[in-house]
């Protein structure tokens, strides 16, 4: 009896799975047969149903045109005498979601910019399913709404093109980094959202709970301590595409929660994650952008990227590099050079022709309190190998060319220097570097230049705080042979780190490091950092215990993943390449978050 059930159970399963399959295509006919782009002149004469929005609607006298929009593309269908007569079509509006059956015809007057500019299709029968409000903003290439209120719409600014093109390019680079890593064994593990609050960097986003009242979980700015404790359970090669959460200052490339690629390998060196990363870079270049990158990805010391320009994501798709010049200046009686910590100076090239306007100009950039300098100094060297500078008073022609011959500056190129105290000079000439850069259009978005940055500092000294703080995070480890320094509070300056950081045109688009793997330099680190035994063990006990469990060599990265994308389709806004941003003051306007909670929810939550 059993059986025989069983038997007429597995053949109705089997007649449905027929059923399914001779009706599917009849099912399928009832919405659409081809999407909006697909259909070409080689088509024409097909009996097609489509289904999508409308985008724009265009009567001439008894015929209408109607251009329709889904994923996939843009159709103009033509609407007849009699259809355009009926109410039905007169009534039709911008964003309605309609189907349409009829014929493919070629068109007489095509359109090359469209891929099916070739046809149009001869409506026959055309139905609303859904009506539409008038949108607040045209939904094209460029609209004329603003950034508010398409935030606010947010479904409805997703249906424009660039914007779709993006979240297509993320898409693309998330596959190909999947595929890439997958080939090379990495597995993905997801790690929880809700952890516990640590000392970590940025400030933590916290969540109450309702079960321990009084008691908050934290929100992940990384999974970086549940990815080395999955190296100490041995799963050798780790890789999340995961949301990051961080309470901090936003910028154009700054979200609240954001995506990183997230990595991490046992029994590996700095070499080999180098190799491995840039390996995957390259692999999201060639199938993203069809760019073949065949040379090395250059390497830059921390150092070598604060002396010859000013910080540690250098863009280096343009030279400029940054002029040490104050042991040349000094001593000649210009007060504001004799009395400057730093003086630097870049060379602007082909530029000796600049107005007294424009120099002015950027004389006020420099003085805005972003940049925050007193004043900038300027040398032209004129087209007539003589040189014409704002200190004439205080330095002669000899002078003024042993500084340009210093700075390695020829006739024609313009040379501004900064003066004043050491970390304020430097960061204003940086930015001076990148603003001459943009407009002398050397930081065009299409031209990719990564590079590597490496052997950062270990600590950074924190003034406001009194104390050093982790440069990258407490689990980097210090270069071998500086470790004996971290039982030397004087040389904390000095200790260089096994840490990296991917920098592509100017951003900081990854950064890792190899670890601490034994409980002791684990233990002087955090001594190192302020915290006492007893913090330590409260939070990173886990860790540490972990550690004495036999805990393999190991390290990582995190690549933030809107920071490449955006780069990839040159903006440098992550905001544009997020599905659902948050805006400049980390709200979300569609959903009106964050917002208060009910006195119910508070009192459950202890609050
Ligand atoms: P780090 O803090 O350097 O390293 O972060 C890795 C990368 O994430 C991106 N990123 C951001 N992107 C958008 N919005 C933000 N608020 C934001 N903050 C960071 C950057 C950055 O390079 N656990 C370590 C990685 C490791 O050591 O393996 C970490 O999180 O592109």
């Amino acid at each position: 009896m059993g059986v025989k059930l069983m038997d007429s159970v597995e053949s109705f399963g089997l007649f449905f799975q027929q059923a399914k399959r001779i009706f599917a295509p009849l099912l399928k006919i009832m919405f659409r047969t081809i999407d909006c782009g697909a259909l070409r002149s080689t088509d024409a004469g097909q009996e097609v149903t489509l289904c999508g929005w409308i985008k724009t609607i265009r009567k001439f006298g008894s015929i209408t045109f109607v251009d329709l929009r889904d994923r996939y593309g843009i159709t103009q269908l033509y609407l007849n005498e009699t259809l355009t007569a009926t109410p039905d079509i007169a009534s039709l509006g911008r964003e309605y979601v309609i189907q349409a059956r009829g014929k493919v015809i070629e068109r007489s007057n095509k359109n090359p910019h469209l891929p099916t500019g070739d046809i149009e299709i001869e409506v026959q029968e055309l139905k609303v399913l859904n009506k539409s409000a008038v949108p607040p903003f045209t939904i094209e290439e460029d609209t004329d709404g603003g950034e508010e209120l398409r935030m606010k719409y947010r479904f409805l600014d997703l249906r424009r093109e660039p914007v779709k093109k993006n979240l297509e390019l993320r898409y693309q680079v998330s596959r190909a980094v999947r595929t890439f890593l997958d080939k090379h064994r990495f597995m993905e593990v997801e790690t929880p959202m809700l952890i516990k609050s640590t000392p970590e960097g940025a400030r933590d986003f916290v969540v109450p709970s309702r079960m321990h009242e009084g008691q908050f979980y934290a929100l992940p700015q990384s999974p970086q301590l549940f990815k080395q404790l999955l190296m100490v359970a041995g799963y050798d090669r780790y890789f999340q595409i995961v949301k990051c959460f961080r309470d901090e200052d936003l910028r154009a490339d700054r979200q609240p929660e954001f995506t990183q690629i997230d990595c991490e390998m046992s029994f590996v060196d700095q070499e080999d994650i180098l190799n491995i990363f840039e390996e995957m870079a390259k692999q999201v270049f060639r199938e993203v952008k069809g760019l073949e990158m065949n040379e090395a990805f250059p390497r830059m010391t921390y150092d070598e990227a604060m002396r010859d320009y000013g910080n540690d994501k250098p863009d280096i798709r343009f030279e400029m590099k940054i002029q040490h010049i104050r042991s040349l200046v000094q001593g000649k009686g210009f007060g504001i050079f004799d009395e400057a910590d730093a003086i630097f100076g870049i060379v602007a090239p082909a530029c000796s022709e600049y107005t007294r306007k424009q120099i002015d100009e950027l004389t006020e950039w420099v003085k805005r309190p972003q940049i925050g300098m007193k004043g900038m100094v300027y040398i032209k060297c004129l087209a007539d190998g003589t040189f014409k500078s704002s200190v004439d008073k205080f330095f002669d022609e000899t002078a003024l060319k042993q500084i340009a011959t210093s700075c390695r500056a020829v006739a024609g190129d313009l040379i501004f220097i900064l003066a004043g105290p050491l970390a304020l000079t430097r960061k204003a000439i940086s930015e001076l570097r990148l603003e001459m850069g943009q407009r002398l259009g050397l930081r065009a978005t299409d031209h990719f230049k990564p590079l590597w940055v490496t052997d950062f500092p270990l600590f950074e000294y924190d003034a406001e705080e009194d104390r050093y703080i982790a440069c990258h995070h407490p689990f980097t480890s210090p270069k071998p042979e500086h470790l004996a320094w971290m039982h030397d509070r004087s040389k904390y300056a000095d200790i260089k780190a096994n840490a990296y950081d991917l920098v592509l045109n100017g951003t900081e688009i990854g950064g890792g490091s190899i670890r601490i793997y034994n409980r002791e330099i684990q233990e002087i680190m955090f001594d190192a950092l302020g915290f006492t035994r007893e913090e330590a063990d409260e939070k990173f006990g886990f860790l540490l215990s972990a550690f004495e469990y036999g805990t393999p060599p190991h390290g990582g990265i995190a690549l933030g993943f809107d920071r490449l994308c955006a780069l990839l389709g040159g903006s440098e806004s992550i905001r544009d390449f997020i599905a659902f941003p948050k805006n400049n003051a980390g709200r979300d306007m569609m959903l009106d978050a964050p917002g208060p909670i009910d006195q119910k929810q508070k009192k459950e939550l202890g609050l």
